[in-house]
């Protein structure tokens, strides 16, 4: 009830610096030194039943699903099971099969959300196994599983959601290590991975100095009729998410595609009107991301870069530069510019950020 938003304009304002504490709060007491890997007392998984887990499902609804897809990527990435996310509702209705040796996760800030709900109990009815990555503590969702990890985020009042989407993936990360080291991650990855997650919120504090910097490229944005949101791999997710973000509280028209996928169709619709964000890790895809963007330059389009380096002036001098990590967590650091670019560009047009029109922070009906 204590909780307000003294400092900010907006309670957002304060979510989004609060990322560097949300983040600690999620890893407090869960790495573990000795043997590299993440101690999580509330999962309910034996080290057996862990290493039998054949496939990771992971439901979610909105932000929440986004960040499924990047846990996907780190499960798949660290502890090598074939993950994916897919929305809670979508999963639900069309009657999936419940495997015994598949891992169901379910994500959801409030606890409360009625589709994510309605599949973990159809999920539960069916004998599937269902672990939780809840912030409210003792929520509909977070009783209903079978286990779980809460994010400790502290209360979300913003309608969009951002430190618990941060924290989500951090979560996310701790259940792929702690996976991972039971089954073929070796110690040194291990080591790696613990080490980059202990620099997210120095890192993250870094990414919030540039604000200013950001406010300036959002009020740009705020000028065009939308955007596309483009990333390959790990940034794609990173992408979906910022244009969520858009959407949501700038109610631009934002479309995220797989880098690749622009060619397929949405090329068509670039121009000089309609920028591009480009979500830009450093990883081998690196080259691939560029010509892309040449392609969209070759057709005067806009370019926004987030990206660890910046590319060639001559594609873009709108870039907001964000500190590397280890790569398989830079999509964490990579989404935190895209939340302070959709607040902006919302504050630019005079929307109200923390109450958009047409949402509620939890969707408790169906
Ligand atoms: C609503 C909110 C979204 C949120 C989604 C899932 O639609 O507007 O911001 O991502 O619910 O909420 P949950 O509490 O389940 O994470």
């Amino acid at each position: 009830a204590s909780y307000d938003h003294t400092g900010h304009e907006h309670f957002m304002a304060k979510e989004i610096h609060e990322q560097p504490e949300a983040v600690e709060r999620a890893l407090r007491g869960r790495l573990d030194p000795r043997f590299h890997t993440a101690h999580l007392g509330g999962l309910n998984l034996e080290p057996r039943e862990a290493r039998a887990i054949r496939r990771v499902k992971i439901i979610g609804c909105g932000s929440a699903y986004y960040s499924g897809q990047i846990g996907a990527q780190l499960i798949e990435e660290l502890a090598r099971i074939p993950a994916d996310a897919e929305p809670a509702s979508e999963f639900r209705y069309r009657n999936p099969v419940v495997e015994p040796d598949t891992l169901y996760v379910a994500v959801s800030q409030s606890g409360e959300t009625y589709d994510t709900l309605a599949a973990v109990q159809e999920l539960r009815r069916k004998g599937g196994r269902v672990l939780g990555l809840v912030n409210v503590v003792g929520s509909a969702i977070a009783r209903e599983c079978d286990g779980g990890i809460y994010l400790h985020a502290g209360p979300e009042i913003s309608v969009a959601s951002t430190k618990t989407f941060t924290s989500t993936c951090v979560a996310f990360a701790l259940l792929a290590l702690h996976l991972g080291r039971i089954r073929d991650l070796s110690p040194s990855d291990g080591r790696r991975i613990a080490a980059g997650l202990r620099a997210l919120p120095g890192q993250i504090r870094e990414i919030l100095a540039r604000e200013e910097h950001i406010a300036s490229l959002a009020q740009e944005l705020s000028r065009s009729p939308g955007a596309f949101f483009i990333g390959r791999v790990r940034g794609y997710p990173v992408a979906r998410e910022g244009a969520q973000k858009l959407k949501e509280i700038a109610y631009l028209h934002a479309e995220a595609y797989p880098a690749s996928e622009l060619k397929h169709g949405p090329l068509a619709l670039v121009g000089p009107d309609l920028p591009t964000v480009a979500v830009l890790p450093d990883d081998d895809l690196a080259g691939k991301n560029l010509a892309t963007l040449g392609e969209i330059r070759a057709r005067r389009g806009p370019v926004v870069a987030v990206a660890h380096t910046a590319p060639d002036p001559k594609i873009t001098e709108n870039v907001v530069l964000v500190p590397k990590n280890e790569p398989e967590l830079d999509p964490i650091l990579l989404g935190v510019p895209l939340q302070l670019l959709a607040y902006h560009a919302a504050i630019a047009l005079g929307h109200d950020i923390d109450k958009p029109r047409n949402l509620a922070k939890s969707v408790t009906v169906e």
